[in-house]
C-alpha cells in the first residue's frame, strides 16, 4: 500500500524568506520539503547545498507530530561525497541521479548506513529500466519529468509511460515525478500511478498553498484507490 505524498520543491522559493516560506508549506499540508541541491556540474545551475539544508534543520527539527521530512535531490557529479554531510545537515532522503554514479548499489548502502532513505533518480534521456535491478533496494524511484536544473519548466508527457511501468512492476514503491507538476499536469502523472508529487512554482506561486498541494493529493488518492494501492 502507498500513500499520496506532496512536496513543495523550495528551488520555487524566496530565498530570503526561506525559513518562514517552509513553516507555511508545512502549515498548508506538505508531506515533505523537496531541496534541490545543485552544484553546477552534473547540471549547469548552482542552488543550496548543506549550510542551508543545516539551517533548515534547527528551523524545523524532526517531529513526531508535525511533517519535517527533508527530501534531498542531489543534482552533483560525485554524489558519493556528500552523503555523510547531507546525512549531518538533516537530510531525511538522499535522492542520486543513476547518470552521476558508477556504483549504485553501493552508493544505496552508503546512503543507508548513514541513516538516510535511499532514492535514484533518472533524467528524461535515461531509459527507466535501468532502476528495475535497484528497486527493491530503494526507497523511492524519481522519474524526472523536465530536464534537471531548472524549476518553471514544462512538463514531459512522454516520461509517462516510465512511472506507468515502475508501478505496474513495483505497486508499493514510492514513485516520485519531477518538473512541470500542477493542475493541468497532475491528471497525467496520477494516472500514470505517481505517488510522491514535487511542485514548486505551482504551490509557491499559487494564491493558496493548501488549496494547490490538496489538488494535487486528490488526485493521486483517485488513482491510488482506483488501484487499490491507497494507504488510507
Ligand atoms: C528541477 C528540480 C525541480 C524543480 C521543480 O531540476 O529538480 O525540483 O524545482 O520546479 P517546478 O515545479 O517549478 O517545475
Ligand atoms: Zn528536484
Amino acid at each position: 500500500m502507498v500513500k499520496s505524498i506532496i512536496a513543495p520543491s523550495i528551488l520555487a522559493s524566496d530565498f530570503a524568506n526561506l525559513g518562514c516560506n517552509c513553516h507555511r508549506m508545512y502549515d498548508s499540508g506538505a508531506d515533505w520539503l523537496h531541496i534541490d541541491v545543485m552544484d553546477g556540474h552534473f547540471v549547469p545551475n548552482i542552488s543550496m547545498g548543506p549550510p542551508i539544508i543545516d539551517s533548515l534543520r534547527k528551523e524545523i527539527p524532526r517531529s513526531e507530530t508535525k511533517a519535517s521530512f527533508f527530501d534531498c535531490h542531489m543534482m552533483v557529479s560525485e554524489p558519493e561525497k556528500w552523503v555523510p554531510e547531507i546525512a549531518k545537515a538533516g537530510g531525511d532522503q538522499y535522492t542520486f541521479h543513476y547518470e552521476s554514479t558508477k556504483d549504485p548499489v553501493a552508493l544505496v548502502k552508503l546512503i543507508k548506513s548513514h541513516g538516510m532513505k535511499a532514492a535514484c533518480a533518472v533524467k528524461p534521456g535515461t531509459p527507466v529500466d535501468v532502476l528495475y535491478p535497484l528497486a527493491e533496494d530503494l526507497d523511492m524511484a524519481l522519474v524526472m519529468t523536465v530536464e534537471p536544473g531548472f524549476g518553471g519548466q514544462k512538463f514531459m508527457p512522454e516520461m509517462m509511460p516510465k512511472v506507468e511501468s515502475l508501478r505496474q512492476k513495483f505497486p508499493e514503491l514510492n514513485i516520485q515525478v519531477d518538473g512541470g507538476l500542477g493542475h493541468e499536469t497532475i491528471p497525467a502523472a496520477a494516472e500514470a500511478g505517481a505517488n510522491v508529487i514535487v511542485a514548486g512554482t505551482a504551490v509557491f506561486k499559487a494564491q493558496d498553498p493548501k488549496e494547490m498541494i490538496q489538488l494535487l493529493r486528490n488526485a493521486v488518492n483517485k488513482n491510488l484507490k482506483s488501484r487499490g494501492l491507497l494507504d488510507e
